[in-house]
């Protein structure tokens, strides 16, 4: 570790944040004693450093905080649908591939959004919410992604375990044969679309592959409307993840919008307009500039020229944001190795391991130090257990962090590291077993009348149940 100068305060500070009245990422906060703690208004604060003590650098999960994150869509869609004076509804659906577990994907769908799907397992997941009750009949699950024979069979399961609003998505003409002439379907399309530009800081990805042209759009609308019993409702595109550029989401937003007021034209059975995801988090200390009210406004207020322009009703839009809605739902804390090498930041976890998109996509994540405001800084590469070089945090600052100098016994809690918003895909993409390092605990803490209560999801691995995936006789 390198020393660097002023109080970690400061250097919060110097992000804009001032500690003692800000949070330092949404739900976190330093409190007044200089602790990080989640605050949910109405509730009690969760003190991260009473759940190191109890339980050790954990992966934390945090459902409650995607409910929190579902009601401030609903805040988004309800402002952004005045302000532009939009005569239909916006709502809600949850991408369930963004985060697939159980505690979260129940809360969000009773919290209201619709599910959308990418699997068989996640229709079989439907399937699971509706026998408990969880979905209720007028939610829509949305069925994406590439269809395959084993996934249309989970639809028809679905179908016939009695929850009729079920929509597969059709993005190829073929898949229409996957699904039975003589039930009524529902269906969607799929256009193929993209950002008008690449502004944000990824590499371009290239032309989409999911969804069709307009032509063969076209034909598949036509297709479905003269089977007897099958309607087409609704339209989709999805542009791309963590756009952070408000023109750009907005340019590709119109231009897809174009189209499906060209098709409703020739489709009246048409009524949905759903827009996929893309909704950014924020994944440093400094705050996104893209307002989503704003651009939902400014989409809205477009979207009622368009249809009048095509003469044809405005659409109930739909946002499929999941990043957005779980990202925040799961942190994981490293607690930093007492030996290390000047300019690293050794911690005891692997970063290739537990963070996939960090590894994989260079997708940078906030890292705060669990406590020590008031220590001197330290900067230097947070790396990993494994032995292999990529075992290191990128990050956007030529891979350093700058942390709260870890002392132990001046403040203890300063030796660990909280990387938040990790509950957006990091779960689901990563678990790598290189160098068979061994997992931490998975914990969750869940709101309960007004109090944090915490349950064990999974123990800390143990070198036996590493050695049992690699077909040791242990
Ligand atoms: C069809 C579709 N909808 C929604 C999403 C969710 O995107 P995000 O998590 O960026 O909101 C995805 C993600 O890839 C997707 O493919």
């Amino acid at each position: 570790m390198t020393p660097s100068s002023g109080t970690y305060r400061e250097h919060l500070e110097n992000h804009g944040i001032s500690v003692r009245t800000d949070p330092v990422l949404p739900f976190f906060h330093y409190d007044r004693n200089g602790k990080l703690v989640i605050r949910v208004s109405g509730y009690s604060d969760l003190d991260l450093f009473e759940v190191y003590a109890r339980y050790g650098a954990v992966q934390l999960n945090l459902p409650d905080l995607a409910t929190q994150r579902v009601h401030q869509r609903w805040a988004i869609n309800g402002a952004a649908a005045k302000a532009a004076h939009y005569p239909e509804a916006v709502q809600s659906a949850y991408a369930t591939k963004a985060n697939d577990w159980y505690p979260v994907v129940s809360r969000v769908v009773r919290a209201g959004c619709h599910q959308e799907t990418s699997s068989p397992s996640g229709v079989a997941a439907a399937q699971i919410l509706w026998e408990r009750g969880e979905i209720s009949p007028e939610q829509m699950v949305i069925c994406n992604g590439y269809i395959t024979a084993p996934y249309a069979g989970a639809i028809h399961d679905l179908r016939h375990a009695g929850f009729a609003n079920t929509i597969p998505v059709i993005d190829k003409e073929s898949v229409l044969a996957l699904f039975r002439r003589d039930h009524t379907w529902r269906f969607g399309i799929r256009q193929r679309a993209h950002l008008p530009a690449q502004t944000d800081t990824k590499p371009h990805k290239g032309v989409s592959r999911f969804g069709m042209d307009y032509e063969e759009l076209k034909r598949v609308a036509m297709m479905i409307q003269r089977n007897p019993g099958w309607e087409l409702v609704l339209y989709h595109f999805h542009l791309g993840s963590q756009i952070i550029d408000e023109d750009n989401f907005l340019g590709g937003l119109l231009s897809a919008a174009t189209n499906y007021c060209r098709l409703r034209q020739q489709v009246p059975t048409l009524q949905y307009l759903d827009i996929g995801g893309g909704a950014p988090v924020q994944y440093g200390l400094t705050p996104l500039t893209i307002n989503l009210e704003l651009l939902l406004t400014r989409f809205l207020v477009s979207l009622k020229d368009l249809c009048t322009h095509f003469d044809v009703p405005c659409p109930t839009v739909i946002t499929e944001w999941g990043r957005f809605t779980v990202a925040p739902s799961e942190l994981r804390m490293m607690e930093i190795r007492a030996q290390y090498e000047p300019g690293f930041i050794q911690v005891h976890d692997t970063i290739m391991g537990s963070l996939a998109d960090n590894w994989a996509i260079k997708q940078p994540f906030p890292v705060l130090s669990l406590a020590g405001l008031d220590h001197p800084t330290t900067r230097g590469k947070i790396v990993g257990l494994t032995c292999d070089e990529d075992d290191c945090l990128f990050t956007e600052d030529d891979n350093h962090v700058t942390i709260a100098r870890p002392d132990r016994f001046r403040t203890p809690g300063s030796e660990v590291l909280v990387v938040a918003n990790t509950g957006a895909y990091q779960s689901n993409l990563g678990n790598l077993e290189h160098c068979m390092q061994l997992q931490e605990a998975v914990i969750a803490a869940y709101l309960h009348r007004g109090q944090w209560v915490f349950e064990t999801v999974r123990p800390r691995q143990m070198a036996k149940d590493m050695l049992k995936l690699f077909g040791w006789p242990v």
